[in-house]
């Protein structure tokens, strides 16, 4: 028998919206995001996408429309119980503990009554390279190391789907490789992705399904080649009808 669940979509939104007084960051945005895959998400500063990430991790409350999770509604859930469901994120600006070493920041995230976690987390470690830093302080990492440390912290607690607000931004080139590698590594074993990346060559490189946002609004859906071919695309970007 054909599995039904293995098919359908593992996040879907629908017409959701969300006012911030006279900014309507929001408007109407529909997506839909196949299980096991690698989709990005882009658009202009500005456009709305830290917001949709927000709405669907439940940090944002006052969104309307409707968010599904593995087929239920999650829109209105506190953030911890979209979490404990497999849904995790990042954070644009990182959030690691300053005060915690790289091993307690890890250890931390992980579920509650989670006996294997510190080797996991060591097994994380090893897996980037930083398996000398685990007596090291979150505040004594480096900006990119600290990204990388956040994004470890959001496997510990073995999500099924992940959102990636611009997790190599103020990245060194060689975390940044060792970054994608992962996403392509998890990615591999079935975790699903949604990054949001200005680096058109990554998204190209990742991404199976690339969303654009403008002002609010998808405006352009599809493979990467398709989208960045695409008129309102061109113009949201460079202001420009294409030639
Ligand atoms: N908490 C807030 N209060 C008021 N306005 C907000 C708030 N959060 C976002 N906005 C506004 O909503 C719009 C969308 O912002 P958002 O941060 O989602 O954009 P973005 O696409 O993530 O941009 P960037 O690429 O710069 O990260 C912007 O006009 C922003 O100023
Ligand atoms: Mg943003």
């Amino acid at each position: 028998m054909v599995n039904a669940v293995a098919d359908s979509p593992i996040l879907q939104v629908f017409d959701l919206h969300r006012d911030f007084g006279g900014v309507h960051a929001l408007k109407g945005v529909d997506l839909e995001v196949a299980r096991g895959s690698i989709t990005g998400l882009i658009g202009p500063n500005g456009s709305g996408k830290t917001t949709l990430f927000q709405v669907i991790s439940g940090m944002d409350p006052d969104a309307t429309g409707e968010v599904r999770f593995d087929g239920e509604s999650i829109l209105g859930r506190k953030p911890y119980q979209i979490y404990h469901r497999g849904l995790a994120r990042t954070f644009q600006l990182s959030r690691v503990f300053p005060d915690l070493t790289v091993l307690e920041n890890l250890v931390v995230a992980a579920h509650r009554k989670d006996k294997g976690a510190r080797s996991r987390a060591l097994e994380l470690l090893t897996r980037v390279k930083l398996q000398d830093y685990t007596e090291v302080k979150g505040s004594d990492l480096s900006y990119g190391q600290q990204k990388l440390i956040e994004f470890l912290r959001v496997l510990m607690s073995e999500p099924s789907m992940i959102l990636l607000d611009e997790p190599a931004a103020g990245v060194n080139p060689t975390l940044r490789q060792t970054l994608w590698d992962m996403v392509r590594h998890l990615n591999g074993l079935g975790t699903t992705f949604v990054i949001i990346e200005h680096n058109m060559e990554v998204i190209a490189d990742l991404c199976r399904e690339v969303y654009v946002l403008a002002e609010g609004e998808i405006i352009a859906q599809g493979d990467f080649a398709k989208v960045r071919e695409d008129e309102r695309v061109l113009e949201a970007y460079f202001g420009k009808r294409k030639l």
